[in-house]
């Protein structure tokens, strides 16, 4: 007898944040103690690629991610199916057939075509194509970017394209902890990111644990989050809304440096930027001096690996700068190039 398999397969982007997430508020909901935003990037070199599978025959949930199978006791997944789940059931209640579905247990099979774990937002990109594969799966519409959310906080900003903020909220419950589209993947058109790889080992200190120590011993952080993000995302909105790169490129270079500061600041500290970041990023300011303006912005997440935000024309003249600094390894590719893009898509 042959049981029925139901599957979907999608594809899911990177993000790289311009105004930083680092802290929350709470650690169950994943709630921010800021706002934060970002730029979604396309998929044609970095994404994360997840298959589910529903079918009675299952025995239980289980998860492959890179080919090896993972628990799922992490109570962050379990919450993501659980609440999946339960606005499928919402949706679907007086269909007979369907409900049935909802005790099926499964299968999730997720990989990376780029490093994980190594500050490239792995996370942010497969925790969005979960929550993404699994909604088309139980055919569960609207905003999910609060599923997301609570998978791993950056994640939620991957479920929409172009640049995208994530709101802090004030409630309680998280519901109005969401992600919105500042600017869609057309507005910038001519807005470019090159990656710098300088490390594609996993970081030595997680975010979750970093933010936690953060949290609770940096001073800055608490400043940071109360004067200086509120007061930049705004001028973030309007930099991006009037195509105002010198202004974009300033505030997110800013930014970088105060996230990590905070991690300088933090007790005992971290630190995820490496010799080689701090050459990248006075090579970017050496460029940014020889025109006279910022044409060129690099922004560090919780590794050392370098993202530069720059407009199209610029490409050769900084990737000629690049090559001289940091000359070309053709065994290990050292920059990866990308674009704005769209939201992930179903296959
Ligand atoms: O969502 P997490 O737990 O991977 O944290 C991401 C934190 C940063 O990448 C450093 C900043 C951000 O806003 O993406």
């Amino acid at each position: 007898m042959s049981v029925k398999i139901i599957s979907k397969t999608c594809t899911g982007p990177v993000n790289i944040a311009v105004i930083k997430y680092w802290g929350k508020r709470d650690e169950k909901l994943i709630l921010p103690i800021n706002a934060s935003l970002s730029g979604t990037l396309d998929q044609q070199q970095l994404r994360a690629k997840t298959t589910v599978a529903a079918s009675a025959g299952f025995t239980k949930d289980r998860m492959w991610l890179n080919g090896q199978e993972q628990s799922l006791d992490n109570p962050r997944l379990q919450n993501v199916l659980k609440e999946i789940r339960r606005r499928a059931r919402k949706r679907k209640s007086g269909c007979e057939d369907d409900l049935d579905m909802l005790t099926w247990r499964v299968h999730i099979c997720s990989e990376n075509n780029f490093p994980t774990a190594a500050g490239l937002a792995s996370s942010a990109a497969g925790l969005a194509c979960l929550v993404f594969s699994l909604s088309k799966l139980f055919n569960v519409d609207g905003d999910i970017s609060d599923i997301a959310r609570q998978g791993s906080g950056s994640a939620c900003r991957s479920v929409y394209g172009g640049f995208v903020e994530w709101e802090m909220g004030k409630e309680k419950d998280g519901s109005d902890s969401v992600a919105r589209q500042v600017a869609s993947e057309n507005h910038w058109p001519e807005m470019r990111v090159l990656i710098l790889v300088v490390s594609a080992d996993k970081k030595h200190v997680g975010s979750t644990a970093g933010m936690q120590t953060s949290v609770k011993t940096s001073p800055l952080l608490k400043h940071r989050a109360e004067k200086i993000v509120p007061e930049r995302m705004q001028a973030m909105i309007e930099a991006i809304q009037k195509k105002d790169f010198e202004s974009f490129a300033d505030l997110t270079m800013k930014d970088s440096n105060q996230f990590h500061s905070v991690c300088l600041d933090t007790y005992p500290p971290i630190s995820y930027m490496t010799d080689i970041s701090h050459k990248i990023v006075r090579m970017v300011h050496a460029i940014n001096a020889h025109f006279k303006k910022s044409v060129l912005a690099y922004t560090f997440d919780a590794g050392p690996n370098a993202c530069l935000y720059l407009l199209e024309d610029h490409v050769p003249l900084v990737l000629g700068f690049i090559n001289h600094f940091f000359p070309y390894d053709v065994n290990n590719e050292q920059y990866i190039r990308g674009l704005l893009s769209e939201p992930q898509k179903p296959e």
